[in-house]
């Protein structure tokens, strides 16, 4: 798939921009400051409805603004689409796909799918365990756009939990023996929701992790260069069970397998996976329920388990060099491509200023590993920065505006 418009009202330093998209590569180069990023992140807006920058809505708008508007048309071999947000700060966000309103912002997840590199991501690799488990459920809905709802519900359930246990725990107000036990038995009732809707999330996470385990293997052996067995290694910790206790059966990519054989040879394994995590967890719940009565947090579930990153044996966190890390980080970013159009059409790629944070070797293999994508979009502060393979459309941004530079 690729974009064919992006145009953007009061978003970011944009008054108002519309820009004309063609598949290949478009490079947007132009000084610090002139608005590169905030294009692009606008697109992944559009992808994910997140920004890969800032967790609020608020700094999206441009200042003074009451909102902003985003518009993509974007095309694929099935069909046109476009995409209107409206960003607004204070009451919920309006989407409308081809000029029809959604019911719910998140229906339109999955229609136009993206791969953002940014100098962000090095967070994934030397920042903290959520924002790997971002970066998971992030993949996971684009793989899978039914799986935003699990995430959302899974939220809810958690901070409802949350709020129980603090109001029952130590610090509350002294709660008589009734009370207690009405307490105990509201928070059987949640238990059963979070180990429900945790055990389809964290399975669904464990799957995609099999599936996409050979790719980062793969792409970082192609971005760090060298030869022989791929030093990377990726696995998914649950915050329950026993250390590094495999999931039920075999590992298989489940529903992301390629093949649709086998994903449907897949569909009753994942189903008996979910039950035994969700006996699992519950279970689990059970067990640290007096803790988590002191403490007011919820001890066990997908919010707490970990996507471990290693490289030789030892945790990327911590013990990778800054260059091994920016390897780690683009690894999963091109593993995710490499996931995300197996047997479907290609998502839209994006590095924003990427070329600049890498060293001559790493930049011509990223650059060479994602020239033959249907369309990529890049930033750039030094166009030079820019390895020659990844030619196409130039714009020069500044001012508020884009120009065309050939
Ligand atoms: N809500 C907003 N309203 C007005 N201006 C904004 C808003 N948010 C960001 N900006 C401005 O946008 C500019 C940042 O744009 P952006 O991050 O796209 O720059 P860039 O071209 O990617 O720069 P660099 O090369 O440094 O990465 C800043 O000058 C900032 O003040
Ligand atoms: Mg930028």
């Amino acid at each position: 798939m690729h974009l064919t418009r992006l145009a953007l009202t009061d978003f970011r330093s944009y008054a108002s921009v519309d820009v004309t998209l063609a598949p290949g590569v478009t490079i947007f180069s132009g000084p610090n400051g002139e608005g590169k990023t905030n294009l692009v992140e606008a697109v992944g807006y559009v992808a994910t409805l997140a920004s890969h920058r800032v967790s609020q809505d608020a700094p999206l708008i441009r200042q003074g603004a009451e909102q902003a508007i985003i518009r993509a048309g974007l095309t694929d071999t099935t069909r046109d689409n476009l995409v209107e947000i409206e960003v607004n700060p204070r009451r919920a966000n309006r989407v409308r796909l081809n000029r029809v309103p959604l019911p719910r912002p998140r229906e339109v997840l999955g229609i136009l799918r993206t791969v953002l590199f940014a100098p962000e991501d090095l967070a994934l690799v030397k920042g903290d365990p959520g924002e790997r488990r971002r970066f998971m459920d992030d993949l996971l809905v684009a793989m899978a756009p039914r799986y935003a709802g699990v995430r959302a519900d899974y939220d809810r359930v958690l901070k409802q939990r949350t709020a129980l246990l603090k109001s029952a725990g130590p610090k509350a107000v002294r709660p008589g023996r009734s009370s207690r036990e009405a307490v105990m038995a509201t928070l059987d009732v949640w238990d059963a929701h979070l180990a429900r809707l945790g055990a389809e999330l964290l399975v669904a996470r464990e799957h995609l992790i099999d599936a996409i385990r050979p790719h980062v293997e793969d792409a970082y052996l192609q971005v760090a260069g060298g030869g022989g067995g791929s030093p990377a290694a990726i696995s998914y910790r649950r915050s329950f069970g026993s250390p590094g206790e495999p999931a039920a059966g075999p590992p298989s990519p489940g529903e992301f397998a390629a093949d649709k054989e086998a994903a449907d040879k897949d569909r009753s394994g994942h189903g008996e996976r979910v039950r035994a995590a969700e006996a699992g967890l519950r279970a689990a719940l059970a067990e640290v329920r007096e803790s988590e009565l002191d403490r007011g947090v919820c001890l066990a579930g997908p919010h707490r388990d970990e996507l471990e990153l290693s490289i030789r044996g030892l945790p990327a966190r911590g013990y990778a060099s800054h260059g091994e890390s920016w390897s780690m980080a683009l690894a999963l970013r091109l593993a995710s491509f490499e996931l995300l159009r197996a047997g479907r059409e290609d998502p839209v790629l994006i590095l924003d200023d990427v070329f600049a944070e890498l060293d001559t070797g790493r930049r011509d293999r990223l650059a060479r590993l994602v020239a033959g994508a249907e369309q990529v979009l890049v930033t750039a502060a030094v166009p030079q920065d820019v390895p020659q393979v990844l030619a196409g459309a130039r714009f020069t941004v500044s001012g508020g505006g884009l120009s065309n530079a050939g």
